[in-house]
């Protein structure tokens, strides 16, 4: 029998180069940003055995190919190249994922984040035995650069807004620049959303003890090539991680982003209702009609934009989508009405009524539309897990 003890032992003997850490760098078009930036790990990460995790998402600038090129005659560069995916959060829980190394750390490819600060932060996670360390730009001896000021006040929202999940103190929680234990990452990772850019939000707010952190200060730089892939989904995105952490293991996200889209459809159907009826133009029923058709078409868009984005109709499948969403809707109000009205006949008031028919309906709507109209999502569940 082998003894696998033993073979194991010889193994450790055998390899010298023990990893100490890993750099998980997510990309997205920074052909031109990437090589500079590979290009001077080794002399900073000088006595530290390090591999670097390039996560692209098939760029369609090329910039796969250009790490290919460089992996091919370094040994510790590795790409995982994705396809028909995006997200930088759900890439760098993936390039974390793919190493052994015992710390990690995660960077951004366009030369924002200073990496001199690398050696700093690895040694004061190892040697002071912290779960992460944060690279900020909010503390004494730090800057942000030169951001734009409307880029500022959006940092600071967010810096607000994460007050609501994290328990941790932290002066720059949306900083994209830190080392986590690989303790800490196998600790969070089930609960993690992997939603948007935020993934340090994501990591903190997932922890269920107290979090050993520190910070160090750095400069912000400007970005080398291209540019910023921050627009308004991905800060959308965010509200969505802030929610998904708000609500917890309790109610799913997509439950509570579908009722919202139906809270804004129900003051979209009642508008319409006032303009078209109060106004004279049309008689109640065809006011309702229209009203009806409007908002529902209203859910169903946001819907797919939003509440369904990992699994978003396009074209001929959005007219199917479209179709599947009035019937069980339809459904779902014939429900509403039927029981609200019985409900009102055994004595209960109107108001209470109204509530529990809606509240019965939403759950129908919700349960039959993700297995009808966004099916799809169940193939695609591992692209934003909620
Ligand atoms: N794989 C992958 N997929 N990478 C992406 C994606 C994506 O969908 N979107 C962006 N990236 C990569 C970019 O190529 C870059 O390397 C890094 O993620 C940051 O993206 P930027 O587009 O440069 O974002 P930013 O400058 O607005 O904000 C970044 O910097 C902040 C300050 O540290 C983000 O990384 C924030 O998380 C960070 O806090
Ligand atoms: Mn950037």
């Amino acid at each position: 029998m082998i003894d696998t003890t033993q073979s194991l032992g010889a193994l450790a003997q055998a390899t010298t180069d023990c990893l100490d850490l890993a750099v998980v760098i997510p990309t997205y078009n920074e052909r031109e940003n990437i090589p500079h930036l590979l290009e001077r790990l080794p002399s900073v990460l000088r006595g530290i055995s390090y591999e670097a995790i390039i996560v692209d998402d098939d760029s369609p600038d090329g910039t796969s190919e250009a790490v290919r090129e460089i992996a091919m005659r370094s040994r510790n560069v590795r790409l995982i190249r994705r396809i028909g995916r995006r997200g930088l959060a759900s890439a760098c829980l993936e390039g974390m994922l793919s190493s052994s190394a015992p710390y990690i750390a995660v960077m951004d490819g366009d030369l924002q984040h200073d990496e001199t600060t690398l050696p700093r932060m690895f040694d004061l996670a190892r040697n002071a035995s912290l779960d992460v360390v944060v690279a900020s730009r909010n503390i004494e001896g730090a800057s942000m650069g030169q951001l734009s000021r409307s880029r500022l006040r959006l940092s600071n929202l967010g810096l607000s807004l994460s007050r609501l999940i994290l328990h941790t103190e932290v002066s720059d929680p949306m900083s994209g620049f830190f080392v986590v234990d690989r303790r800490f990452l196998d600790h969070v990772i089930y609960r993690t959303s992997g939603v948007g850019f935020k993934i340090l939000v994501d990591l903190l707010a997932s922890a269920r003890k107290p979090v050993k952190l520190a910070e160090v200060p750095y400069t912000f730089r400007m970005r080398g090539a291209g540019e910023s892939k921050l627009d308004l989904a991905v800060s959308l995105e965010y509200l969505y991680l802030v929610l998904d952490k708000l609500a917890g293991d309790l109610v799913p996200l997509r439950f509570v982003m579908y009722t919202l889209v139906g809270a804004l459809g129900m003051i979209l159907h009642l508008g319409t209702l006032a303009l078209l009826y109060l106004d004279g133009h049309a008689s109640f029923l065809t006011s309702q009609i229209a009203a009806t058709f409007l908002a529902m078409t209203f859910n169903f868009l946001l819907n797919n934009l939003f509440t369904y984005r990992d699994a978003r109709l396009r074209g001929k499948q959005l007219l199917v989508g479209i179709l599947t969403f009035y019937v069980a809707c339809s459904v779902g109000s014939a429900i509403n009405l039927s029981v609200s009205e019985k409900l009102l006949g055994q004595g209960l008031p109107w108001l209470l009524s109204g509530f529990v028919g809606l509240a019965i309906s939403s759950v129908w709507n919700y349960g039959v539309t993700s297995v009808t109209t966004w099916r799809r999502r169940n193939a695609t569940r591992l692209q934003y897990s909620s």
